[in-house]
């Protein structure tokens, strides 16, 4: 430390408050670089504010001595909410995968029976091409410039990194005449090995740490807030995908892809277009095979309808299209030893063992857990003492083999008995919470006699692993994604007294701002907090005042109640209010309201009663109330679907139908607005009958509903 760095601000001389504010400007400058440029810095946020306090304090003092590269005069030096968001004209999907070649072949038929594409039409072509892995980006143009680039973000929006796209080479920055006023690519980012190989050099001889695989260091790159550094890093894009298009320069997903390339973009010349299974299997083989000599990451092989029209048709489920799947590449294994088995208790009770493993790398991954499932997979014995598939009598000390595939958590998939310890003793697995102490309890299944293969632990409210799971699922991406609210601060907030500024529930969010402006101890003054870390924080947790009903009633963790759910439950009762009122009459099973929960298109008897139990339960009432008192959750409209007839109606489909395979009907009904049941009730619309229709043709007449045909359906929707 320089002499002056200790001087209070008011001691100091003339001559020291300019050594002082150099001394400042360097440091600050230094710690900037590390936190923007590497992502790495070296001071906590709480002593990186203290610093500039400093510099503020003695120009304040010594009003001519500001310099010209004065940390208070430079833009953008503060670490602020690094990027901005961009909504998706067109949300931006996932894929569903497949690892197998009868799970192509199961798709195909799948996509064939949806269309009632029988051989007659003859062959149905479809696309096959490598899955880049990287991390996908849209590009959105207008009159031939590019305006945004957007991250994938959670599929509705996304981060905006435009000014850092505008560096990388494959992406042009203005497109050639005639091509359509608005046109939104999209595609993948991502780094070659050589160049990955390089940077990490780089990175290295200037004291840096070196990236795990490429996709890391793409997305460190990416989320640059400087845009000069991410075009000093080696970043490439592949087009394979658009979002909104004021016109179609094609009708295939070949021909889009080829229009592209003539824009401009770089596409991926091992796309083939295929006829059959077999060639898409066969690409698919070719593809793997030569994956080591492609330069960069893949992690399998997409299959898109070439159509576009057969797209539009077989339409979407809940995040994935219905016309394309991703067959994923054998999953990675590798050899490492447990040192430890842990149990996890879950924000629903449930108790996890897991397995701490010596670190190894899989597939560019460095992995220190696997999941063991429940207590019969450690055992490798079912409660009928017969070993159970999979399981396996997995002990601390074992060798192992594990694999990773994908984002999903990594598996014990065999043990290597002939290297067990010989005092290797065998896992026992608590009947006791290990956060709590509360009984954990296998139920049993009314119904079959049988055990549950989770054990949970009774201690609900009391249980504080519960509580903090709960808490960090409330925060997390598809619910309130709430920014600078990770995991480790949702344990940090905690185990602070709630009086002191701590969370302890959801709502208790939403009230920090208050508590910490009357508590004593100030969170910019606790450990690895600053002034403007605490500012940050607050200005996101307000941002999420306002919320989508969906993500608000999948945020509050309900059993069974996952994104999809969440969806079709906001999307049935439109308003929290209603949706509450009716899970209250719901209780009584003799109810309307009861019916009408069943009677929702994907919500089975299990989640439906899961749903009813969360509202019978005062303290959910509860929780909810205060968490209501801070947030709104919006309402859910029923789909834009302009000047659709059907739009907002409770259609059910009956009988067999000519022209259209039931699934189908479903889908085109529901991107028409409509919403579709499974049953007749008062509440139903419109019934669409087709030959053979039974008991739900003459409920319907009962009730009085309107009844047409097939036919007559097409005229109303006039498709
Ligand atoms: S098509 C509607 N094609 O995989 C689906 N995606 O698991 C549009 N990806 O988020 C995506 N290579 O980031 C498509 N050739 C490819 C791809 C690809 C990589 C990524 C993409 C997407 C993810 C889905």
């Amino acid at each position: 430390m320089s002499d002056t760095a200790s001087i209070p601000v008011e001691e100091l001389s003339e001559e020291q408050a300019k050594a002082e504010l150099q001394r400042l400007a360097v440091e600050i400058a230094h710690h900037d670089a590390l936190y923007y440029r590497e992502d790495y810095p070296e001071i906590s946020d709480a002593d990186y504010d203290a610093l500039r306090q400093r510099n503020a304090a003695i120009e304040q003092a010594f009003p001519n001595l500001v310099r010209e590269d004065s940390p208070s005069v430079k833009v953008g030096a503060a670490p602020q909410e690094a990027f901005g968001k961009v909504t998706h004209a067109i949300a931006m999907l996932s894929l569903d995968n497949e690892f197998s070649d009868e799970g192509v072949a199961d798709f195909v038929a799948k996509v064939r029976r949806f269309l009632r594409y029988d051989p007659l039409h003859g062959a149905l072509a479809v696309t096959a091409e490598p899955k880049i892995d990287g991390l996908s980006l849209s590009l959105r143009y207008e009159n031939g410039r590019l305006v945004t680039a957007a991250m994938r973000g959670d599929g509705t929006t996304g981060e905006n990194v435009t000014r850092n796209a505008e560096t990388i080479d494959d992406i042009p920055k203005r497109l050639p005449d005639g091509v359509p006023e608005v046109v939104e690519i999209r595609g993948e980012v991502y780094m070659a090995h050589t160049d990955f190989a390089a940077l990490n050099e780089r990175m290295i001889g200037n004291g840096g740490k070196p990236f795990s695989n490429p996709r890391n260091a793409t997305a460190g790159s990416l989320r640059q807030l400087k845009p000069e550094i991410t075009a000093s890093r080696p970043l490439r894009y592949f087009a394979y995908a658009w979002g909104e298009m004021s016109s179609f320069p094609a009708d295939t997903q070949m021909g889009m892809i080829e229009a592209f390339a003539g824009w401009g973009f770089v596409t991926n010349p091992l796309m083939k277009r295929c006829e059959s299974v077999q060639e898409l299997l066969a690409v698919y083989h070719d593809i793997e095979e030569g994956r080591a000599e492609l330069g960069y990451d893949i992690d399998g092989v997409v299959y898109k309808v070439d159509r576009l029209d057969l797209q539009e048709r077989l339409g979407y489920v809940s995040r994935s299209p219905r016309w394309a799947i991703a067959h994923k590449f054998p999953a990675e294994k590798a050899f490492t030893i447990v040192r430890d088995i842990e149990t996890q208790v879950g924000r629903t009770g449930a108790l996890t063992p897991v397995a701490k493993l010596e670190l190894v790398t899989v597939g560019g991954v460095v992995v220190s857990n696997a999941t063991l499932h429940n207590e019969d997979y450690v055992k490798g014995i079912g409660q009928d003492g017969e070993p159970i598939r999979g399981g396996k009598d997995i002990r601390v000390g074992d060798t192992v083999q594990i694999q990773r595939a994908g984002d999903v958590i990594p598996q014990v998939l065999d043990v290597d008995l002939t290297k067990r310890p010989a005092d290797a003793q065998a896992f026992m697995f608590p009947t006791r919470c290990p956060a709590c102490g509360s009984h954990a309890v296998r139920e049993e299944n009314p119904k079959t006699g049988r055990l549950d293969a989770i054990r949970r632990c009774t201690g609900g409210l009391i249980c504080s692993a519960q509580a903090k799971e709960k808490l960090k699922h409330f925060v997390s991406r598809n619910a309130f994604d709430i920014e600078g609210l990770s995991d480790k601060q949702v344990e940090f907030f905690y185990e602070i007294p709630l009086e002191e500024g701590g969370i302890h529930q959801p709502a208790d969010i939403f009230t920090l701002q208050q508590c910490d402006a009357k508590s004593l101890v100030k969170l910019k003054n606790r450990d690895g907090w600053g002034e403007t870390s605490a500012k940050n924080l607050f200005a996101a947790i307000d941002a999420c005042r306002q919320i989508d009903l969906n993500r608000f009633i999948y945020a509050l963790g309900i059993r069974h109640v996952g994104e999809g759910n969440a969806k079709l439950l906001a999307r049935a009762y439109g308003s929290w209010e209603a949706f509450s009122n009716a899970m209250r009459e719901a209780e009584n099973h003799a109810s309307g309201a009861w019916a009408d929960l069943n009677n929702i298109d994907g919500i089975g008897e299990i989640l439906a009663e899961a749903v009813v139990q969360f509202f019978a339960e005062e303290h959910n009432r509860q929780a909810a109330a205060a968490l209501l008192a801070e947030v709104t959750p919006i309402d859910m409209e029923a789909p834009a679907a302009d000047g659709s007839p059907v739009a907002g109606k409770t259609v059910v489909f009956t009988g067999s139908l000519e022209r259209l395979s039931r699934d189908e009907a479903k889908a085109m009904a529901e991107r028409l607005g409509a919403k579709v049941a499974g049953s007749v009730s008062k509440k139903t619309d419109l019934v669409v009958a087709g030959p053979g229709a039974g008991s739900k043709l003459k409920k319907a007449e009962d009730l009085g509903v309107d009844v047409i045909t097939e036919n007559v359906w097409f005229e109303l929707v006039g498709e």
